[in-house]
């Protein structure tokens, strides 16, 4: 497993609220520009787990850990599922429910989620379990408890693919500076493995995904090529396709059962 770092101006020590804060903000500024709205059936998320979701009864309750934004929770609402929404930026959350009073979000640490043992059929998590510097052992554990026997738990994390770890090999250290604090994990698929089935999960599916984004961020730090340019967004959008996902994938997704018993 291997840390990513940022820069930060907060001064909070406390990691919770840090994320809590940092997010809340990010999001403020996405919601201003009005950038919130992916087309679901779109996203590389959803057309990975489709054939999951489509054998689900239509009664099924569905949970987001980390729903950020909440386009999915009403997505899978709107499909006629219980959908819940959860995440730990409470500004976020009440903005949610004020735009969408008939769907269900939630305030609070996906760690300690307070919901019932056994309440929902299948848990969706994108870009959420890397968040925490003791590890995603805590979100895990939870996603066990709440998921129904035979349900499912999709997730990403970042991943560290073949680019990542060649550029921390051969990158020179980088000067310390006392601004900067973790950010997330990246894992390798034997990581991201282990971290699932140490809690009893049984692995279904890992499949790298983000290809276009990953390249992208490859021309921006690998070449320096700024990532505004049409000629870099270009390129990454017609060379990710043909291009292997253990290389450049920005993401990684795992699909895990809880057993029957
Ligand atoms: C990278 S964003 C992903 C948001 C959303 N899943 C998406 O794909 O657009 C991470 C989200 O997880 C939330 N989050 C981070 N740690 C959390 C925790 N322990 N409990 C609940 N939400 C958390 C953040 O507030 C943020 O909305």
């Amino acid at each position: 497993m291997r840390k990513d770092y940022i820069i930060s101006s907060h001064d909070t020590v406390d990691e919770t609220a840090f994320v809590e804060r940092y997010w809340t903000e990010m999001w403020d500024k996405v919601a201003d520009r009005g950038q919130h709205a992916r087309k679901i059936e779109n996203t590389e998320e959803y057309r990975a787990i489709e054939t999951y979701i489509r054998q689900l009864p239509a009664s099924a309750k569905l949970l987001d850990g980390g729903c950020g934004l909440g386009d999915f929770v009403v997505y899978f609402h709107d499909r006629g599922f219980q959908s819940l929404g959860y995440d730990i930026s409470r500004k976020t959350i009440s903005l949610l429910q004020q735009r969408f009073p008939g769907v269900a979000f939630q305030d609070g640490d996906i760690r300690k989620t307070g919901l019932p043992d056994a309440d929902v059929d299948a848990y969706y998590s994108w870009g959420v379990f890397e968040h925490f510097e003791n590890g995603m052992k805590d979100c895990v554990t939870e996603a066990y408890r709440v998921l129904k026997p035979g349900g499912y738990l999709f997730i990403t994390v970042p991943f560290d693919n073949i680019r990542q770890s060649l550029r921390a090999a051969f990158e020179a250290p980088k000067p310390f500076d006392k601004r900067s604090r973790f950010y997330q994990w990246r894992f390798t698929r034997a990581e991201l493995a282990r971290e699932i089935e140490a809690c009893g999960f049984k692995l279904d599916r890992l499949q790298p995904l983000s290809k276009r984004e990953g390249l992208l961020r490859s021309f921006m730090h690998d070449f320096g090529l700024p990532g505004h340019w049409l000629l870099t967004r270009g390129a990454s959008r017609a060379l990710a396709p043909i291009m292997p996902g253990a290389l450049i994938g920005h993401m990684l997704l795992a699909v895990a059962r809880k057993p029957l018993n």
